[in-house]
């Protein structure tokens, strides 16, 4: 069947044919396209647009199609995109006598954007299923880790103690908007658009509520212009993914760094790692850098489709089929992205010795020095901070350990400062400045404590169960 043979004389060049085909993109749509084309023409049976025999022999042809798979089609360049091939498929089969009905009160305007949105609704799920796996074994990680207490960090300078666990449970909460913000798309990605037609409906009575019911939709879009020109389902998607790939890079440069002999908290598993061909000393964490600088091809992609959409008129314009790629793209790297960062992530070793002496290092300890004189002898914390600070720089000059520290020595730098001396006990003073005690202090939810992060770890699976149980996985 050709197209074009009414209005067009001529064939479009072989290299005008190329440049402008989907076919490619397309593969992604196949089943989709059945699965449109068969809801398409069983509502037009039961609205009796189309008369029995002929609809059932359309579908049958379908039918074959979608068991024998994307192979059976036939291309050459004049084929334009899949749902040419398809029909090409159906008119092979049941003559154009039949087959010349499936197009009734429908267009490729419509259809296109009905089988992306089909399409989507499959790969946004299989990566929300992923993160949640993710977050499970993160959660499980965590909860062995409640007491491994290693520094935190600001501005990448030592700052106060926190627990493995709590760093990644932080990982987990942000998973877990990522997470979220797919559920929220998916509102919109799961709406209808077959039945715009080109642009305005048609005049046959169709009843888009039957396909809307047919094709699992929530609900169709409400204006036909819209309907066959909105892409911005596409363009909240890849935002999302460029968001779960930002939450994954950011994992990535923190183990990177982690591993470093500097730092020494971790080990990555051999399987993920490299070594050099030149230094054979060498362990580099070549998946995490991977995937640090892959995770911005999203980022990419997501301005390319913002930039393709700013200026069409409505509605449809050819340009909206360059949108497509981009999508199935950002799927794929934001897919693979977190699945190989999961598997790595899960598998490193944490070296708790090391944590441990990062964790009592470098004054990391002393905020709670200053909160123990607030809090025993009602100074403000002002005032606390001034003499916790001067006590840090006198250690520094002095070449003193915090652990060298007494209530003798601050009373000192109190004096010295023009604030009474404060007495306090020195056991107090140490149980401060010990990191696990440190942690063990913060009862404040959200906070390392790790009764806080077994809430938080029970929080997450409670919110892992309902989430499994609404897509209908056991775990
Ligand atoms: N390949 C096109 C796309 O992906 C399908 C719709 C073509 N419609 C048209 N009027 N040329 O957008």
């Amino acid at each position: 069947m050709n197209l074009r043979s009414g209005r067009l004389d001529k064939k479009m060049t072989k290299g005008a044919a190329e440049y402008t085909s989907s076919l490619e993109a397309d593969k992604k749509i196949f089943e989709s396209d059945i699965k449109c084309n068969f809801a398409h023409v069983l509502m037009l049976k039961n609205e009796k647009i189309i008369d029995d025999e002929v609809a059932d022999k359309i579908l049958e042809a379908l039918t074959k199609l979608k068991d024998e798979g994307f192979d059976a089609l036939t291309f050459d360049h004049s084929v334009e995109d899949i749902h040419m091939a398809i029909e090409n498929y159906v008119t092979d089969m049941v003559g154009i006598g039949i087959a010349g009905f499936m197009h009734t009160a429908k267009s490729r305007n419509d259809q296109v954007a009905t089988d992306i949105r089909l399409t989507l609704r499959g790969k946004i799920i299989e990566i929300q299923l992923n993160i949640l796996e993710f977050i499970e074994g993160i959660v499980k990680l965590a909860e062995e880790h409640k007491e491994t207490v290693t520094i935190g960090y600001t501005h990448l300078q030592h700052a106060q103690p926190i627990t493995i666990a709590h760093n990644f449970m932080a990982y987990a909460q942000a998973l877990k908007r990522d997470y979220q913000r797919l559920a929220d798309t998916y509102k919109r990605v799961n709406q209808n658009p077959l039945g715009s037609a080109a642009m305005t409906t048609t005049s046959f009575p169709i009843n888009r509520e039957l396909t809307t019911k047919l094709l699992g939709f929530d609900s169709y879009l409400e204006n036909s212009m819209d309907g066959v020109s909105a892409r911005d389902f596409i363009a909240e998607t890849v935002f999302d993914l460029a968001t779960l790939c930002t939450s994954l890079s950011k994992m990535c440069e923190e183990m990177v760094l982690w591993s470093t002999y500097e730092f020494g908290i971790i080990e990555m598993a051999d399987e993920f790692s490299s070594t050099s061909s030149i230094m054979p000393q060498k362990k580099n964490p070549d998946v995490a850098e991977v995937a640090r600088a892959k995770s911005t091809v999203v980022n990419g992609e997501l301005i390319t489709i913002m930039t393709i959409l700013k200026a069409i008129p409505y509605t449809y314009n050819r340009d909206l089929q360059e949108i497509t790629p981009h999508l199935w793209n950002s799927i794929k790297v934001a897919n693979d992205t977190l699945k190989i960062v999961s598997d790595m992530v899960l598998s490193v070793t944490i070296n708790k010795e090391r944590c441990l002496e990062l964790a009592g290092a470098n004054f990391g300890t002393v905020t709670d020095l200053a909160d123990v004189m607030v809090r025993e002898r009602n100074i403000p914390f002002r005032t606390a901070h001034k003499i916790v600070g001067r006590l840090v720089n006198l250690c520094i000059e002095m070449d003193l350990e915090i652990g060298d520290v007494d209530s003798g020595f601050i009373d000192g730098i109190a004096n010295d400062l023009g604030f009474d001396k404060l007495k306090l006990s020195n056991d107090l003073i140490k149980k401060a400045l010990d990191p696990l005690e440190n942690v063990k202090m913060r009862q404040v939810p959200g906070g390392p404590s790790p009764e806080m992060v077994q809430l938080a770890c029970n929080n997450m699976k409670n919110f892992l169960k309902e989430e499994y149980a609404k897509k209908g996985v056991e775990n």
